[in-house]
């Protein structure tokens, strides 16, 4: 990595004193008022007022009628997704999950925090493609995938880096198919999304909607998630799963198999302290997109995709896509990667090494489901039907797979919102130089 400091391209440039951070917790004092509120009045446990304030006041931000506080982003996707399994197939024993012996679409293109708790639930995740106008899934790899699995009745999807996805068209096939739809809002908090005609925000476009508040998310509480929803029964019910789901009698009753989900009262209050700022946070994201998108203007690189017209993305992570003809060679094994440098070219490696090198961080793409060893024996839907097993040794060409391609050429920038202009200025300085 110190070969950039000593790289002619580079010249004059020097390491970052301190890190530039990806996307790193803004604090702002009020979350340390209302985390000494909670010790102050004893209240540190997984009940008290910062607990019910934060329901309060996300359930009012996002338009649902209720929001229930869970540790973390994943414990609302479980939740979320047993409860479509219970409501789809039935209560299941407590050793067998909702979801045995089902099949569920899931965002490809995603953390695998989205997509896990299908086999949390003892269910099967087939992944659908990306499309390439917001990075989100398919929707005509979706109506393929209904067609080659008309008996689908559950599809997981995710609004990558802040972007919403194309949740109308989503939506209608899900309707036509009578499908559920389980929401993972965990990266675009505050994300609007145009849905027939009416802005909306993202956490409201599913049956069952989840949110998280992990460290590097738009606010955070160091960690935390909520489940949002417009239902009553399912509101109680996540709550109740989500306390070790006790019965209504005076010592520990159990008719269900219970977790221990629910948010902590400190984490809560670090929320609280946060909530106000969630627009702020945004606004900043925001300017640092624009400013990458101005400053790459002369290169051969495009921004992370959005339609103005459909979506208003919170602009959590800010990444960019190395044009086709401008890749330098690069190859990556399971754990490690190589590259080669050529004029007028780069890659996402050279791209995050030369970061790296000046003390910034920088993150490649989240790798697809259907290309991580642990699922790669689950099918894979394309624009064009099965995308498993589509090159010929004795034909040219292969199968679309948008994933994989923007995997390949694309990077996550650094995204700090308590990066300066000044400091993303050398970062975009940085980037030209790996092109040169
Ligand atoms: C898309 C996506 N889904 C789910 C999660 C899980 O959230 P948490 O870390 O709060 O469990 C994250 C982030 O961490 C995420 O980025």
């Amino acid at each position: 990595m110190s070969r950039f400091i000593t790289d002619p391209r580079f010249d004059g440039i020097k390491p970052f004193e301190k890190k530039i951070w990806l996307s790193s917790p803004t604090m702002h004092g009020d979350e340390q008022h209302w985390v000494d509120n909670a010790i102050e009045t004893n209240w540190v446990s997984t009940v008290g007022a910062n607990i019910n304030e934060v329901e309060k006041q996300v359930a009012s931000y996002i338009g649902v009628r209720y929001a229930v506080a869970l540790s973390c982003g994943t414990a609302a996707l479980h939740l979320a997704t047993k409860l479509a399994g219970e409501k789809l197939y039935g209560q299941a024993r407590p050793n067998r999950g909702t979801l045995q012996g089902h099949r569920v679409f899931c965002s490809d293109m995603t953390f695998d925090a989205s997509i896990n708790p299908v086999a949390y639930e003892d269910g099967e995740a087939i992944f659908i493609d990306t499309e390439p106008d917001t990075w989100n899934m398919s929707p005509e790899a979706l109506e393929k995938a209904f067609a080659l699995y008309p008996d689908v009745r559950l599809i997981i999807a995710a609004h990558l880096y802040g972007t919403p996805g194309k949740m109308e068209e989503i939506k209608r096939i899900a309707d036509a198919h009578g499908a559920l739809i389980v929401e993972d809002a965990a990266e675009s908090l505050g994300a609007k999304y145009k849905l027939n005609g009416t802005w909306v925000e993202t956490g409201t476009l599913g049956n069952y909607n989840c949110i998280s508040f992990n460290g590097n998310k738009i606010i955070t509480g160091s960690a935390g998630g909520m489940f949002l929803t417009d239902s009553e029964e399912d509101a109680n019910k996540v709550r109740k799963w989500s306390t070790q789901s006790r019965e209504a009698a005076p010592w520990y009753q159990h008719e269900e198999i219970g977790y221990n989900y629910r948010m902590s009262n400190i984490i809560a209050g670090v929320i609280r302290g946060q909530l106000p700022y969630l627009n702020g946070h945004i606004a900043q994201k925001k300017a640092i997109y624009e400013r990458y998108k101005a400053g790459f203007a002369d290169l051969p690189v495009q921004m992370n995709p959005f339609d103005p017209e459909k979506s208003q993305p919170n602009f959590w992570l800010s990444c960019m896509i190395i044009d086709a003809d401008a890749m330098a060679p690069m190859v990556r094994g399971d754990q490690d990667y190589l590259y080669t440098t050529e004029p007028g070219k780069s890659s996402p490696h050279e791209i995050l090494d030369a970061l790296a090198a000046f003390n910034a961080e920088g993150r490649p793409i989240w790798k697809p489901m259907h290309m991580q060893p642990i699922y790669r024996t689950h099918a894979f839907i394309t624009t064009e039907g099965n995308g498993r097993g589509r090159t010929n040794a004795y034909i040219s060409g292969s199968g679309a797979d948008v994933g994989a391609d923007i995997f390949r050429r694309g990077l996550c920038l650094p995204s700090d919102n308590k990066m300066t202009p000044e400091q993303q200025d050398i970062i975009i300085d940085i980037i030209h130089r790996c092109f040169r």
